[in-house]
């Protein structure tokens, strides 16, 4: 089995991370996480959610984020699930949108507040009036593995979802696990079905959640299968309010020991990456979760 040579790592900490934290972060302190993030190489960072403010107060300043990112910010791509949000982005002269849809209907009833249908009534007019306005678009699915409500999803349905999402005009799918209960086996299964249904390796991401300790194995799966994006966040943070049972994110740390390990070029320097997770969870007052973060913040590498 050949892996990949080159990894791009998408960091999704500041939106990720930050939108299931019980603490309020300043927004100078969510400025500062997306600048040292860049500052370590990463090549992606997403920065902050274009939804309804009380649906996640966490990241309701994503107005001032942004406008305090200045130029650096415009790069940056942020969640949009609706027009509303796209002309939040656009009004600040943003280049790049992620909406995000459900692969079930329970889910998409308690995130979007609409059925597994309806969203992509919301979805169409923002991708297209994105796409028009030259924006890149990048699209998640969730509950690619399961559903806390619903159980195991049928990867007929996640296919479905996915590529009906991505023809709406995205550059990108990310494949998501919400609640982290995929395995490696079912990843596999998963990136050969959309292979099969016509999905170009390339147009896909993986978005592991590592509730069940999975996100590190999956990812290897992943690898194996062809993927070359992955979706981490610093420290691994992360989790989504509206899904029970939703924990932190694949660690970009993990991540990047595993590939470096491994040979494979991903661009990172895992000690800023390090530095900056110890930061953010003396900011967050809780140390971070990471196995690779807690190694080397004892006995630095
Ligand atoms: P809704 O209440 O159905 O919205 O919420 P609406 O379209 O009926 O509008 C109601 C009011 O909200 C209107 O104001 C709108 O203007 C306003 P009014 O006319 O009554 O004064 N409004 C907005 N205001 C600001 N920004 C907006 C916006 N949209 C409407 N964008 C909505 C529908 C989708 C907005 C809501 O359900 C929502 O914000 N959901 C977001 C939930 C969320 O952010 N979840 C976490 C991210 S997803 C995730 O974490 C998974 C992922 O990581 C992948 C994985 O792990 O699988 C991506
Ligand atoms: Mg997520």
């Amino acid at each position: 089995m050949t892996l990949p040579g080159k990894v791009t790592i998408y960091e999704v900490g500041p939106r990720d991370g930050l939108q299931n934290e019980s603490a309020l972060v300043p927004t100078h302190v969510k400025a500062e996480f997306v600048r040292r993030l860049l500052a370590a190489g990463l090549p992606v960072v997403e920065a902050t959610s274009f939804v309804h403010p009380e649906w996640v107060p966490q990241l309701a300043d994503a107005a001032e984020l942004m406008a305090e990112l200045g130029e650096a910010g415009r790069d940056l791509p942020v969640l949009v699930p609706n027009e509303r949000g796209l002309d939040r982005a656009l009004e600040l002269g943003l280049k790049h949108i992620a909406i995000f849809g459900s692969a079930t209907e329970t889910f998409a009833q308690r995130n979007l507040n609409r059925g597994l249908e309806d969203q992509f009534a919301m979805f169409e007019p923002t991708v297209r009036r994105a796409r028009e306005a030259g924006l890149d678009v990048r699209a998640y699915v969730s509950m690619c593995f399961g559903d806390p409500w619903e159980g195991e999803v049928p990867i007929d349905q996640v296919v479905e979802v996915g590529k009906r999402l991505f023809d709406l005009g995205a550059g990108q799918l990310s494949l998501g696990d919400t609640i982290g209960v995929g395995t490696a086996g079912h990843v596999t299964d998963l990136v050969e079905a959309f292979v099969a249904a016509g999905m170009d390796r390339d147009h896909l991401a993986m978005h592991f959640h590592d509730t069940y300790g999975q996100a590190l194995a999956n990812a290897y799966s992943a690898l194996q299968a062809g993927i070359t994006t992955f979706d981490a966040s610093a420290g691994g943070l992360g989790g989504c309010p509206y899904a029970k049972s939703a924990t932190g994110n694949l660690a970009t740390e993990d991540l990047v020991w595993m590939l470096t390990g491994l040979g494979i070029e991903h661009g990172v320097d895992l000690t800023q990456v390090v530095t900056t997770s110890v930061w953010m969870a003396g900011k967050l007052g809780r140390p971070s979760p990471s196995a690779v973060v807690r190694a080397l913040a004892e006995s630095p590498a």
